[in-house]
């Protein structure tokens, strides 16, 4: 896979199919990452999923009419002054591909626009190249790692970089 085939979008209302089918295969194939479950999210209505994908700040990766990848932008109540990446993921065989740092990059475009120089996310520590890849893009870890409130076995670190000094995103 090069770079060269693989685009990334800001989700709209077209994109309701694609967004249920990356966001329930995350869910699926990486159930420790994310704060919901494969199994409450399945029950959604359609209208919850046209809401996500029009008023959510969704981006969707293509690779041709395929969708390979997600993140979105959002706020995290305990730092206002930040904005929070959600939703990382990128499918098994696009991984290393690059697309991955494309939609962080996206993210922190919306965020500077914002605008806040802090872009912050939580990751589970168990996810070794989850955290490796945002090491890479210059996010260090703020804190110590603290249970998830939908399973208190599982840790989250959480990580955040100064935008207005990262020129790797
Ligand atoms: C996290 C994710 C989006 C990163 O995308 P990616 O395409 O895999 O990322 P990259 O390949 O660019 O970078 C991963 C890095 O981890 C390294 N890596 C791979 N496997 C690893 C492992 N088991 N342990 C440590 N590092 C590892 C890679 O070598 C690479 O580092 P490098 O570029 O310095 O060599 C993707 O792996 C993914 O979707 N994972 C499942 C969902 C997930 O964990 N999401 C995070 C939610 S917070």
């Amino acid at each position: 896979v090069t770079n060269s085939e693989l685009l990334v979008v800001r989700a709209n209302a077209t994109h309701v199919d694609q967004l249920r089918e990356i966001r329930l295969l995350a869910l699926r194939d990486e159930p420790d990452a994310y704060g919901s479950t494969f199994e409450e999210t399945s029950r959604y209505a359609s209208a919850q999923w046209l809401q996500m994908a029009s008023q959510w700040n969704y981006y969707l990766a293509f690779r041709g009419e395929e969708v390979v990848g997600m993140a979105s932008g959002g706020r995290y109540d305990q730092f206002r002054d930040a904005r929070w990446l959600y939703g990382m993921f990128v499918r098994s065989d696009v991984r290393g591909s690059g697309v991955a740092q494309q939609l962080v990059a996206r993210v922190a475009q919306w965020a500077r626009q914002e605008p806040v120089s802090t872009l912050g996310l939580h990751v589970t520590v168990s996810l070794p190249r989850a955290r490796a890849f945002y090491q890479r893009l210059g996010f260090v870890d703020t804190g110590r790692p603290a249970p998830m409130d939908r399973d208190k076995r599982l840790s989250l670190q959480m990580m955040t970089t100064d935008l207005s000094t990262n020129e790797r995103i």
